[in-house]
């Protein structure tokens, strides 16, 4: 357990640095991230380099025993590279080509700009990369932020033409998957296709997909050629990138493949404002966050790193980027970084240290005022210095739950939502919501046999196709599952499966057909009988299932709500809350879990001989229950409003 910084030497006069340092270290502070936008400093003209500067702070930084991540700068593309390779710039939906003069202005498609990248990193890497005080590398910097996962540009157009035709090996293979005869779509060769946007009507749903595959792996080769870079170059340095909480247009599962630590930037009190959930909820959550949204992403990219994972960007105080930005309660900033050791974190990394007074994010809070003394942030690092001082485990032992993600799924439901508010991610944290409101550790996996196996209860809602491999994996040694609603609905080609919904390989374990879908608007819901306040909202559908599957619940109108064969259920709706709990606390007591229903604003997290417990709420709880026959390490048994609990059970 360690705590980091992002800083901006940069940004600062030379004399500067070495107060920084030092402060840093009296903080408690042992990791420093710095460069990922640097390079106007780091190149100002076409191959005049001047690290320099760099190294100097990164010998101050070491002189205090601080260890450095340095960020290639790539995301930043300066002026004079723009000026003189104007076609690296990303071009939106609607053709117009996105400027310079912020930040993530380049087309993942474009191969100039790609050796371009290898240029700067491999100077870098030459340099630094044998440096005793740098640990790390992070790429580049948010892929696919600022919507930047899909540019159409003319590089994109060639590259996916190319694409398409490794994919499809002939043009008729492509109109048969496709299906271009609807509409008098098809092609006599590759060098036809075009891209998806600017239709009159909607595009082809697989069309988009293809595309949207397409731009995925744009960014993991992208990302690919600078960890070939500092692999060759910086031996036995850790190779990260900071991954975001909400875009997902790019599949992460694959690219953190190539890294050896995933990380991503936890902005709770930005996230639960953006957000569309209920008034109540978010005036309740105001100043905590949300109590699942950032244990999602820890638990997600747990899984991406095949456990080694960090906060990269943890928010210290308010933002400047959400539509309204209050502060944290005294004590939020502490729970959130708990929050992350408690999931397995090695690292949690404030953003920033230090508040710029000049650009774009002069509104948004730091570990230090702009005046360069402490802020209230720099306050509650130095606490949590303490508190884990001398604790270096890490490390999440496997939970009995997986909830799987895919951002294949995503994408598909994106393209074709068929109603306005169904949402992929929402229908996913929403069993995952249930499942702590449970007091149950989850792990999210991804959509392979190997995620899935080894669990006692895994839920895959919505996972757009199943093969049989997949299937086959699911249901081992007593394991329960879930499916539905929208899981196997569609082939990879995006058709619907010529046996119906959800496709032959589940119709072999569960054998139902779904022979009708509604979507239904916010304000209409459809009760489920027999357990109170039950609903299905926005999707529903109609199952025809044989004798030999078990109904469990039916909707007011007397189709199958819930039903199951062995282990292996299925749900034909998107649950509320309350008939989420009802789905959840059923597939537990059938996998032999025990459950303990939380107070609203209690959360629990096992690991290891260890249970946490956070209380996300404005109101001292008593989780004396909860944690009976344990020792505690941090807390007591009435946590208070922002309290975190750490407690050993005995044996
Ligand atoms: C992140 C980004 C940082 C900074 C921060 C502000 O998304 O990586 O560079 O802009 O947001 O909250």
């Amino acid at each position: 357990m360690k705590l980091g910084v992002c800083y901006y030497p940069e940004h600062w006069p030379e004399e500067r640095w070495a107060i920084d340092a030092r402060m840093m270290r009296e903080a408690g502070i042992t990791l420093v991230r710095v460069g990922e936008f640097a390079w106007s400093r780091l190149e100002p003209e076409p191959g005049h380099y001047t690290f320099d500067w760099l190294e100097r702070a990164i010998e101050v930084l070491a002189s205090e025993g601080l260890q450095v991540i340095i960020g290639t700068p790539t995301t930043t593309p300066p002026k004079w590279l723009v000026d003189q390779m104007p076609d690296l710039l990303p071009v939106d939906a609607e053709g117009r080509v996105r400027g310079f003069g912020s930040r993530r202005h380049y087309c993942f498609s474009h191969l100039g700009y790609r050796e371009e990248c290898r240029r700067i990193v491999t100077a870098l890497a030459e340099r630094f990369g044998q440096h005793p005080a740098v640990v790390a590398w992070q790429t580049d910097n948010e892929y696919a932020n600022h919507n930047t996962g899909l540019s159409y540009s003319p590089a994109a157009l060639t590259g996916f033409r190319i694409w398409l035709a490794q994919k499809y090996g002939d043009i008729d293979a492509l109109n048969a998957a496709w299906g271009t005869v609807f509409w008098s779509m098809e092609y006599a060769s590759f060098d036809a296709v075009g891209l998806p946007n600017l239709t009159v009507a909607e595009a082809m749903p697989i069309h988009k997909l293809d595309f949207q595959r397409y731009s995925s792996d744009q960014v993991v080769a992208f990302n690919a050629v600078q960890v070939e870079v500092l692999r060759a170059l910086s031996p036995g340095r850790d190779v990260l990138h900071n991954f975001m909480g909400k875009p997902t247009l790019f599949d992460h599962w694959r690219l953190s493949q190539d890294l050896d630590i995933a990380t991503w930037d936890s902005y709770p009190l930005g996230f639960l404002d953006l957000d569309d959930c209920s008034e109540e909820h978010k005036l309740r959550y105001l100043r905590v966050g949300d109590p699942d949204f950032q244990a999602f992403f820890h638990d997600l990219y747990r899984g991406c790193g095949r456990g080694r994972w960090w906060v990269m960007e943890q928010q210290p105080g308010p933002v400047n980027w959400a539509p309204h930005n209050p502060a944290p309660a005294p004590g939020a900033v502490r729970l959130w970084t708990w929050e992350a050791f408690a999931a397995g974190a090695e690292v949690v990394s404030y953003f920033r240290w230090r508040q710029a007074p000049f650009a774009q994010e002069q509104m948004h809070e730091a570990l230090l005022l702009p005046d360069g003394t402490p802020n209230e942030g720099l306050d509650v690092a130095s606490q949590v210095a303490k508190e884990i001082d001398g604790q270096t485990e890490v490390g999440a032992s496997p939970a009995r739950v997986a909830l799987v993600f895919d951002y294949q799924s995503d994408w598909a439901w994106q393209i074709q939502p068929q109603g306005r508010e169904f949402n992929y991610r929402k229908l996913v944290l929403g069993f995952y919501r249930a499942l702590r409101r449970h007091g149950i550790t989850i792990d999210v996996v991804p959509p392979t046999p190997e995620g899935v196996t080894g669990y006692d209860l895994v839920l895959m809602p919505g996972l757009m196709s199943v093969d049989a491999t997949l299937m086959s994996a699911l249901g081992q040694n007593g394991q329960v599952a879930l499916l539905g609603p929208r899981t196997g609905s569609r082939t990879p080609a995006f058709s619907i499966p010529h046996t119906l919904p959800p496709g032959p390989a589940a119709q072999a374990s569960l054998p139902i057909r779904v022979t009708r879908v509604e979507t239904l608007p916010p304000n209409a819901t459809l009760p489920v009988i027999g357990h109170e306040r039950s609903l299905f909202e926005i999707w529903r559908e109609v199952v025809v299932a044989n004798e030999d599957v078990e109904i469990l619940d039916r909707t007011e109108d007397g189709q199958i709500a819930f039903c199951a064969r062995g282990g292996i259920h299925y749900v034909s709706g998107q649950p509320n809350a309350a008939y989420a709990d009802r789905v959840v606390a059923h597939l537990l007591a059938q996998a032999g879990i025990t459950a303990t229903k939380l107070h609203r604003d209690i959360r629990v997290r096992d690991n290891g001989r260890d249970r946490y417990v956070f209380n996300h709420g404005p109101d001292p709880v008593d989780i004396s229950e909860i944690v009976a026959g344990r020792t505690a390490i941090l807390g007591g048994t009435v946590l208070p409003p922002c309290g975190v609990g750490r407690f050993r059970s005995v044996a």
